[in-house]
């Protein structure tokens, strides 16, 4: 099978040495790419920055904004059978960048903010897609609804979620747990795990789903 994988945040600039981003190691994204690599599958993984090797084997494509990261995407999608939504894409970004550094002696500054293109849901608007389209939602209450939520206004074939409020889950950390929120309402649960454990049983579920 043929993978596209994104990982990592973006990075929204506000001037040259200023930027928007979230909190986002890579560290699943990259635990998955490897994970396909491992079991023999073919992966285009498209990152944001983060302070991490690039799998070998990965066709890398390194990105910085969201709307990068959406071009990259969109430029990509040729034969790919499962496409895993990982990044933590800024929701927004400033509505100008300021080409000269803001200076504090002018003051504080106030940025206006526009949203940035949802990539994963302009996957699942698409008219003819033949890969499946997995998301992911980092939640801290009401995961399964807030999941479903998701699953439904993105269009995905299946939202991975996971608590990232129970201490020394999600974000930086090594451990996860997963749950697979389907649109049969149907769930299944990978139990706690390091996050390289819980991406081999993820390539595995993924491909058994497509
Ligand atoms: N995502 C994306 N492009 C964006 C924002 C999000 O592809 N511009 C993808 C993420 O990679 C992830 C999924 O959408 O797979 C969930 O992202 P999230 O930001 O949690 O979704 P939102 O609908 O923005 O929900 P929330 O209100 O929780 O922020």
């Amino acid at each position: 099978m043929k993978f596209l994988i994104t990982a990592g945040p973006t990075r929204e600039p506000i001037d040259p040495v200023r930027y928007i981003s979230n909190r986002s190691s890579g560290k699943m994204g990259y635990a998955i790419a490897q994970a396909a690599l491992d079991a023999g599958h073919e992966v285009i993984l498209i990152s944001g920055p983060v302070a991490l090797p690039a799998p070998e084997r990965a066709q890398m494509i390194r990105v910085t904004t969201a709307d990068e990261m959406y071009d990259a995407v969109h430029a990509n999608l040729a034969g790919i059978d499962i496409a895993v939504l990982c990044a933590a894409v800024a929701d927004f970004k400033p509505a100008a960048f300021a080409p000269r550094k803001i200076k504090k002696r002018e003051g504080v500054p106030v940025i206006e903010l526009v949203p940035t293109r949802d990539i994963l849901a302009s996957l699942g608007a698409l008219e003819t897609k033949n890969f499946l389209l997995a998301g992911f939602a980092a939640e801290t209450d009401d995961l399964e609804k807030n999941a479903r939520e998701k699953l439904e206004k993105k269009q995905c074939d299946v939202v991975i979620a996971n608590d990232v409020s129970a201490p020394g889950l999600g974000f930086e950390s090594n451990e996860n747990e997963l749950t697979f929120f389907l649109p049969d309402q149907s769930s299944r649960v990978l139990p706690r795990a390091t996050k390289r454990d819980l991406a081999a049983g993820l390539v595995k579920m993924l491909c058994a789903l497509k």
